[in-house]
């Protein structure tokens, strides 16, 4: 039987969440956390499982759900395969994520990615990654109303990108150059949809057209230096930017108590960076210390969040196993 399993990291966008919808670039992250598909060839209707939510729902040959809405993005996906002229085989799709959902650490994306390229495998074609990255985009717009695409991208390449809305990676690094500091994650427990922050953000924009651009300028010139900062190994400078960037998010009215308290406990216990990831108001932290402080930092923001992790960057993206 025609089988095949694709899996997909998370992500942490490092800067420029929000601004990369109203114009700027943003430098997103793959994270080793994951979510696989598994997907066998079967008859329509087609059935689809995810393991850890428990949600089943099935989708006819015409692309109708038999089920909840959480598979409508799957069914979005579906009907841009078809819609590049591809026959449609029935399915029977297992997933399943270690990537906390609404958290902004990119699950709808990973789910999305991974799915495709399982698929088009049984269909029997792999898509470059800028069409991969195109398609998974399809199905975060049902998710998330208006994405930028960074979420899809950061997943599809792995490492670490550098996106603009429109243009798509514009490059992207798949190792770190030194290892003495660490990246953890500190998730506040608190779930959010992305798109009501987006669109806050984007009427704010529209509002105060003019500090908004002085703004995204700022955020620009943050997200040049950052991006060489990281590629000089210069970590000590990209916690600073990062410290500026948690600034203008909070500017933009995106931050919440729950996440100011663990950057600032970041900060006090020896980070030399700490800025909300993803869409804000919830969701999760990413913190950036020297290697040596990182166990005092996973202890003080354990008391703060639902979980802690110390996480590395995969340097592939969505890739079939
Ligand atoms: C969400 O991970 C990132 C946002 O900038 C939304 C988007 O880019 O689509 C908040």
């Amino acid at each position: 039987m025609n089988k095949a399993v694709a899996i997909s990291p998370g992500k942490v966008i490092l800067f420029g969440e929000h601004f990369v919808v109203i114009g700027s670039k943003a430098l997103a992250m793959a994270i080793d956390l994951y979510a696989r598909a598994e997907i066998k060839e079967s008859s329509w209707p087609s059935e689809i499982i995810s393991k850890e939510t428990g949600i089943k729902g099935k989708i006819t040959k015409d692309l109708k759900i038999l089920g909840p809405k959480e598979i409508e993005p799957i069914a979005r996906l579906l009907s841009v395969i078809r819609s590049w002229g591809y026959n449609l085989p029935g399915f029977k799709a297992i997933i399943s994520s270690d990537i906390p959902i609404s958290s902004g650490l990119g699950s709808s994306a990973a789910i999305a990615s991974a799915f495709s390229v399982a698929y088009m495998k049984i269909i029997g074609h792999e898509l470059d990654k800028k069409n991969l990255v195109t398609l998974s985009n399809e199905a975060e717009k049902v998710t998330h109303g208006n994405p930028s695409g960074v979420d899809s991208a950061a997943v599809v390449y792995g490492g670490i990108s550098l996106y603009r809305k429109g243009e798509g990676v514009i490059s992207n690094i798949n190792e770190l150059p030194r290892n003495d500091y660490s990246f953890i994650i500190a998730d506040t427990g608190v779930k959010r949809k992305t798109y009501l922050p987006v669109n806050d953000v984007i009427s704010l924009s529209k509002r105060f057209r003019s500090i908004l651009s002085l703004m995204l300028d700022a955020e620009d010139r943050v997200i040049e230096l950052a991006y060489e900062s990281l590629k000089k190994g210069d970590y000590e400078t990209l916690g600073q930017l990062m410290n500026i960037n948690q600034g203008l998010l909070n500017s933009l009215g995106v931050s919440s108590r729950e996440i100011e308290e663990i950057v600032y406990e970041g900060r006090m216990a020896g980070a030399v960076g700490a800025k909300l990831t993803g869409a804000g108001r919830g969701g999760a932290v990413i913190v950036l210390c020297r290697s040596d402080t990182e166990n005092e930092i996973i202890n003080r923001l354990s008391s703060l969040s639902s979980w802690v992790k110390k996480i590395k960057i995969p340097p592939y993206g969505t890739h079939l196993v």
